[in-house]
């Protein structure tokens, strides 16, 4: 269900707020054009993404999940000038849209898009980067999240923030009996989470255009 007080709410904090750009809107419409669903996060939380990295002053970040590199120019734009982000994508046609839309928004020199299923990467990253990363942002298949949590910890500074999307699924993750494996997967990633000494965390319920969701933040304890 969208409420359609959350959408004219969402639209008007993001007309106060969230000013787009020529990239930003570009890039939506390329995905649109090339038949990708629009799971993309709204601009208002895309915006968050990006003030959440600005906090963190992160230099190096990875994406887990970039479908058209919406969520990924709002990330890239958080960088430094020597910065980097490593963005994960399985299908060849969303990485594809994706490298275009983060061309034309001028971050291709910041920005390393691999193709593959994410767990094959990981360990390569691993190899590559080392425990190195300031920021995680885990949005890509719902069953992986636990998995992409344990490589996420790995991946990561002390200090460092990782951001889960799509963590309350309508409400249905309070459900110990739900047979959605999206939400199975994040009641495993709670159950992880609450059992990791290793983070501090919390996860916030939002709701607007995109409907009813939210994000987990947990920070690696420095
Ligand atoms: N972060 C994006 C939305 C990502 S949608 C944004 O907000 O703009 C989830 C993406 O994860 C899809 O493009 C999907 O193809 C990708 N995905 C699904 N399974 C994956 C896997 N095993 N490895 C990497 N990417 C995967
Ligand atoms: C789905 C994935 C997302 O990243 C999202 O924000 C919403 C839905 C999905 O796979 O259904
Ligand atoms: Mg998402």
């Amino acid at each position: 269900m969208i409420d359609q007080q959350w959408v004219s709410v969402d639209r008007y904090v993001t007309e106060q707020l969230v000013p787009q750009d020529e990239a930003l809107t570009a890039a939506l419409a390329a995905n649109a054009a090339a038949g990708l669903r629009a799971l993309d996060v709204t601009p208002a939380q895309g915006k968050l993404l990006h003030l959440l990295a600005l906090i963190q002053g992160a230099r190096t970040i990875l994406e887990i999940g970039t479908l058209g590199g919406y969520s990924t120019i709002w990330l890239a734009r958080a960088l430094p000038p020597a910065g980097r982000l490593v963005t994960l994508e399985a299908e060849p046609k969303h990485a594809h849209v994706a490298q275009a839309n983060i061309e034309r928004a001028g971050l291709a020199h910041q920005v390393d898009l691999r193709l593959g299923p994410a767990l094959e990467i990981l360990p390569q990253l691993l190899v590559e980067y080392g425990a190195s990363f300031d920021l995680v942002f885990i949005d890509a298949d719902k069953p992986n999240t636990p998995g992409y949590f344990k490589w996420s910890l790995q991946l990561c500074r002390p200090g460092a923030l990782i951001i889960a999307d799509n963590v309350i699924r309508n409400g249905a993750v309070a459900d110990p009996a739900t047979a959605d494996p999206n939400v199975q997967g994040m009641r495993r990633f709670f159950e992880v989470a609450s059992k990791e000494p290793r983070v501090s965390a919390t996860a916030i319920q939002t709701v607007g255009a995109k409907g009813y969701d939210g994000f987990a933040l947990l920070r690696v304890k420095p």
